[in-house]
């Protein structure tokens, strides 16, 4: 099993997931992968550890660079199951090995295994000396759980963040310039928008507190390791964690008839027209997890339903619950739908931006049946409009 020594006697030793493509509810196009990092020293430590059904993968990692009944330490960085979920079967090789978390880690590992895990709870801010290096533990509450922490080795400048600047790619190359940059960010900017987007002010203080450390690798739970773009993903995680979009429109919905649909596309019209690039997300082809993504990048967004059973439609209900729970900020909305009769669809989207304070400076579009000719001319001068306001 191929091992690679990421700095001097520090190993990934982590699993690939080639074949993973629904990560509860994320489309995982690219598969992912669970790191795991061994450091041999005078107490050999593993920093998290893999997704149950590697964790033969990762033993013979292990096994590669030493005996793993040797371990003294397993950092738990994070509970959730993708980096914990060996751990009971490694403390039956490695019994007396102590399993270092956080104060949250201690009672989420408690309730996971429910058994004596010989754990060792570190405040924020404690060091644990392993011989010739010093690991720093730092929590991160909320990025993305309330048990998160970081583990840092300053004589290494290494940075090992568990899930903060994760990616879900399975790939042989461990390196980010191994893999090209264009496909790092975009698996970056959807990680983020489906994971971590609802905490950007924790994301901040913990933006904070990396950049007074000195770091040359960020070694992340998920996907390949930062060494040579770190300045351009800090500067990611930074626009991301502040709500920042790029000038562009994206515009989600779903159609029955293809009414709403004519909408959706009369409006893009419009908006493209002053000049705003934009995409259009049916719901009934485009994944939750990448029209998220556009939400992330777009500054205007347009949501469509027509009106079904005196509500809108349920594609549409299920992701503007994914919406909700992943609350962007700083966006201006516009709603739009068609009915036969009755037409709440359309009350309901608005009511739904409303509560993320989203700016909506134009009165939504509910159009009757299908739209005349006049309605659609309408319709391109009210993308215009929109249009023009981003620019503002
Ligand atoms: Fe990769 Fe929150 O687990």
């Amino acid at each position: 099993m191929n091992k690679v020594e990421i700095k001097p006697d520090i190993y990934w030793v982590g699993g690939i997931d080639w074949d993973i493509r629904n990560f509860h509810g994320y489309s995982t196009n690219r598969g992912t992968t669970y790191n795991a990092y061994l450091i041999i020293d005078k107490k050999i430590t593993l920093v998290d550890t893999v997704k149950h059904y590697l964790y033969d993968e990762m033993m013979d990692r292990i096994k590669a660079v030493i005996d793993p009944s040797k371990i003294d330490y397993i950092v738990s960085n994070h509970v959730e199951m993708d980096h914990s979920g060996s751990l009971p079967r490694l403390l039956e090789i490695v019994k007396n090995a102590k399993v270092i978390t956080s104060t949250r880690g201690e009672k989420g590992l408690l309730r996971h295994y429910k058994k004596n895990l010989n754990l060792k709870v570190v405040e924020s801010g404690d060091t644990i000396s392993i011989g010739k290096r010093t690991l720093h533990f730092v929590h991160i509450p909320m990025v993305h759980w309330p048990d998160s922490m970081v583990t840092y080795i300053p004589s290494d400048k290494l940075l090992l963040p568990n899930d903060a600047f994760g990616q879900h790619i399975a790939s042989s190359e461990r390196f980010d310039d191994e893999i090209e940059w264009g496909i790092l960010k975009e698996e970056a900017a959807k990680y983020y928008a489906n994971i971590v987007m609802p905490f950007g002010d924790q994301v901040k203080k913990a933006l904070d507190v990396v950049s007074t450390l000195e770091i040359d690798m960020i070694a992340p739970g998920h996907g390949i390791i930062w060494r040579s773009h770190i300045p351009e993903i800090l500067k990611e995680y930074k626009r991301w964690a502040n709500y920042e979009s790029t000038g562009r429109a994206v515009i989600i919905y779903d159609s029955m008839w293809g009414s709403t649909e004519k909408i959706a596309k009369k409006l893009a019209e419009g908006i493209a027209e002053v000049g705003i690039p934009v995409n259009i997300r049916n719901l009934k082809t485009c994944h939750i997890s990448d029209v998220i993504t556009d939400v992330q990048d777009s500054k205007l967004v347009l949501i469509g339903s027509p009106t079904l059973n005196n509500g809108m439609l349920p594609s549409v209900g299920g992701f503007l619950t994914y919406l909700k729970g992943l609350k962007p900020r700083n966006r201006v909305g516009f709603v739009f739908g068609s009915y036969g009769w009755g037409g709440q669809a359309v009350k309901e989207i608005q009511k739904i931006l409303e509560s993320l304070s989203w700016d909506l400076p134009f009165d939504s579009v509910n159009i009757n049946y299908i739209p005349d000719e006049d309605e659609l001319n309408n319709l391109k001068n009210i993308g215009n409009k929109l249009g023009e306001y981003i620019k503002k």
